[in-house]
């Protein structure tokens, strides 16, 4: 069995979640809009997943607006909101991930400017940017987006501090925090944003159901439009047993989170510390990171190559971004950072996880050791 080190790219399922999920794909099938009993068990179990979701990132059972996953959720937010407002300035990280920059670069054609937020060396954002991002004379300030946590670094941003100047301008904030939820504390009303994007797959909860956690005071136009299920924001009956499969995930994300979070930096540490001895760049070291998460390079070895090099030798891990693997343009964070893109190209990450152990970080170690060693060699034949 192949050792697993891509939690960022999603995560295995537990037991007790699936345990959690399956009575509802049997029994309790029932429609959560219909009357009879079988829809009030499946209503029952949205309504109870809602409240565990809730109570897992601290806001409202009514601000969680179940979704197919991360990336509806943020294109509920930037669609859904252009749908309101007059089109003026949205303003992102120029670290986002796909799901947030292609609904955002898609508003240009309606009139919105796009201003991408620029980070510095290490990833951080850079708040005076920020600041001047916002100010736009010509254009009024609408709406800004910036992730938590980063998916290829680990980087985590201020964004209580963003969410301060977004709000003294008049303007919607939302922040991605769907890497960030379950690895470091998450409170929705102490980040003090008006929307935010979770999803269950990167928790240990099932593919396909995610949330946008949102300011009810907030008017968002819905992508589906339908039967008027999730306060209207989105139609369609109800994936019950995945919305299930959230909530027991969302409880336990949040209950083992300090001694998950002390289990995955202690073996990140000792990763990270065998990764320098072996020359590699890493990637953000100087900024706060998820416990979690290592990305790094070795000068003049593709990542793509040594992700596969790698595989072979029974050790999942990812190159560039996970949700674009396989492909081969550098990666748009670590350009927006200023790495050269030689060094971009030849990045891989490592992303440990709560079923990660010391065995696992010492035999990754010595199988990088061999790979690298092959591929210098056919570099210099
Ligand atoms: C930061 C970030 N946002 C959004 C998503 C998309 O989430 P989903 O896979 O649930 O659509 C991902 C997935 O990798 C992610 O890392």
């Amino acid at each position: 069995m192949p050792v697993y080190l891509d939690y960022n790219a999603t995560s295995p399922m537990e037991t007790e979640v699936l345990d959690g999920m399956l009575p509802y794909l049997r029994t309790g099938f029932g429609n959560p809009s219909s009357l009879h009993a079988f829809g009030r068990v499946a209503r029952e179990a949205v309504h109870n997943a809602r409240s565990q979701v809730a109570e897992a990132v601290g806001c409202q059972s009514s601000q969680v607006i179940f979704t197919s996953g991360g990336s509806e959720a943020n294109n509920l937010f930037i669609k859904g909101a252009a749908g309101y407002l007059k089109p003026g300035t949205i303003a992102i990280s120029s670290i986002e991930h796909p799901s947030i920059v292609k609904p955002a670069a898609s508003l240009i054609r309606a009139g919105w400017l796009l201003r991408k937020i620029s980070v510095d060396a290490e990833g951080l954002l850079d708040i005076s940017d920020a600041e001047s991002a916002l100010s736009s004379p010509s254009s009024p300030s609408c709406m800004v987006s910036v992730m938590l946590a980063n998916n290829e670094t680990g980087v985590i941003q201020d964004v209580s501090k963003v969410a301060e100047i977004t709000r003294s301008r008049g303007a919607w904030m939302h922040t991605d925090a769907v890497q960030a939820f379950g690895k470091i504390p998450l409170n929705f009303h102490s980040l003090g944003v008006h929307a935010m994007t979770i999803s269950a797959h990167k928790i240990c909860g099932p593919k396909g159901v995610g949330a946008l956690i949102v300011d009810k005071r907030l008017a968002l136009m819905p992508l589906v439009e339908g039967g008027g299920q999730e306060s209207g924001l989105r139609s369609g009956t109800e994936n019950v047993a995945a919305i299930v499969g959230f909530g027991v995930a969302a409880m336990r994300a949040k209950n083992r989170l300090l001694n998950y979070a002390r289990h995955v930096e202690c073996l990140k540490k000792k990763l990270e510390s065998a990764l320098q001895d072996m020359g590699a760049v890493l990637f953000s070291r100087g900024a706060p990171r998820l416990p979690n998460t290592s990305y790094f390079s070795f000068a003049g070895i593709d990542g793509g190559t040594l992700v596969i090099e790698m595989d072979r030798a029974g050790f999942a891990i990812a190159s560039g971004s996970a949700c674009a693997s396989g492909a081969t343009d550098p990666s748009e964070t670590l350009l927006a950072m200023g790495v050269s893109p030689d060094l971009a190209r030849g990045a891989v990450r490592v992303s440990l996880g709560a079923e990660s152990d010391d065995s696992h970080v010492a035999d990754f170690v010595t199988a990088l050791k061999a790979a690298l060693r092959r591929l210098s060699t056919m570099a210099a034949v």
